[in-house]
């Protein structure tokens, strides 16, 4: 099968478009044939190995898992003897960060816990673009954010891979939604259903007076201090994404400031797992949540994808097309 692969740490032109073993499934694994993958800002990192600390989940010197990318999706073309939730035929999604990777290839074989059905109204295109984006906005608002319906929820980074859903996610929780994006973006996150939309070249939202129940800062960068600022007094905030200065003061000063007032601060990591994909597949297929992509590239073309992400600036999600797969 075509793979990409990677031997080293590095930029984008590290990337090789080779042929490979198809892997053949284990007793509790299935055999997934890829039609389409994402590629995120997360991807970007592993691809770096950059800040090193990443290094010790994906290999000290090279790369562990030489086929990079975890978000997918695809239809299962075997499964081990074990398999009791999937069958050859079935169209599923994941994200296989915690699967040993292996997206961005033709086929992968995954642990059938790792993936579920993909939202029936999704073309694999779609469906791929959801898997891990959507499930970290799920998770900083509903496990670590407590959202509950009628709050003032603002969302910085709203344009995003990330921030794209969490809009949508606040608004199906039943919250009064606040998007911060800027100007070129304003008109794609009101159309998401942003209640409030605060355009960050015009206004600094934490000096405006207004104040939040939680804030989810998906990306961007404000002090900690003007965060917790911007929070009513019983407020939340969680930084799920964002400058490295964001997260480490997040992570670092967020419990300290939690002990000692009423305000929660924090960072987050996601925890890809199948009960959050179908709590998503439910969501999608009511119509609450739709996947924003910008761009989809071949897979033949991936380095140009990763070197779009690495500007920052992607309009939702970037995907990567199995042009082998799909004819
Ligand atoms: N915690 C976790 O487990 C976890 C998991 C996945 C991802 N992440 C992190 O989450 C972050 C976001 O990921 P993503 O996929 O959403 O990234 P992304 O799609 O690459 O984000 C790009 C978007 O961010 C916007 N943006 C850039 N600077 C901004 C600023 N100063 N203020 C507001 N918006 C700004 C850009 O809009 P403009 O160009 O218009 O500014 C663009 O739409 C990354 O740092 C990623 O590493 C964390």
């Amino acid at each position: 099968m075509k793979a990409i692969v990677y031997e080293e740490y590095g930029s984008p032109d590290v990337l090789q478009l080779k042929e490979v073993d198809k892997p053949a499934p284990k007793n509790d694994e299935v055999l997934i044939k890829i039609y389409a993958a994402a590629v995120t800002a997360g991807d970007a990192i592993v691809l770096k190995g950059e800040p090193f600390v990443t290094r010790f989940a994906t290999g000290l010197l090279k790369p562990k898992n030489t086929i990079p990318g975890k978000e997918m999706a695809g239809r299962v073309e075997a499964a081990g003897e074990n398999v009791t939730q999937f069958q050859p035929g079935d169209e599923v999604y994941g994200d296989l960060s915690v699967a040993g990777w292996g997206a961005f290839a033709e086929y992968v074989s995954v642990p059938e816990n790792a993936i579920a059905l993909k939202p029936a109204n999704l073309t694999f295109e779609q469906a791929a673009a959801v898997p891990e984006s959507a499930v970290v906005a799920l998770q900083g608002l509903r496990n670590k954010g407590k959202i509950q319906p009628g709050q003032k929820v603002l969302i910085n980074g709203a344009s995003g891979g990330v921030g794209s859903y969490a809009v949508q996610i606040a608004k199906a929780l039943g919250a009064e939604v606040t998007a911060v994006c800027s100007t070129r973006n304003t008109d794609m996150v009101r159309s998401l259903g942003a209640d409030h939309v605060i355009d960050y070249t015009q206004e600094n939202f934490t000096q405006n007076g207004h104040r939040y129940d939680l804030i989810l800062a998906a990306n961007g960068y404000h002090p900690i201090s003007d965060y917790r600022r911007a929070l009513c007094p019983e407020g939340t905030y969680v930084a799920t994404g964002g400058s490295m200065a964001q997260s480490l003061q997040a992570t670092m000063l967020g419990p300290f400031i939690s002990m000692t007032g009423s305000k929660k601060m924090g960072g987050m990591l996601v925890r890809p797992n199948q009960n959050d994909l179908v709590f998503l597949k439910e969501l999608i297929e009511g119509g609450e949540v739709v996947p924003v992509i910008d761009r989809y590239y071949p897979l033949s073309e991936i380095a140009e994808a990763f070197r779009y992400i690495g500007e920052g600036h992607a309009q939702g999600k970037v995907v990567i097309t199995v042009e082998q797969n799909s004819k």
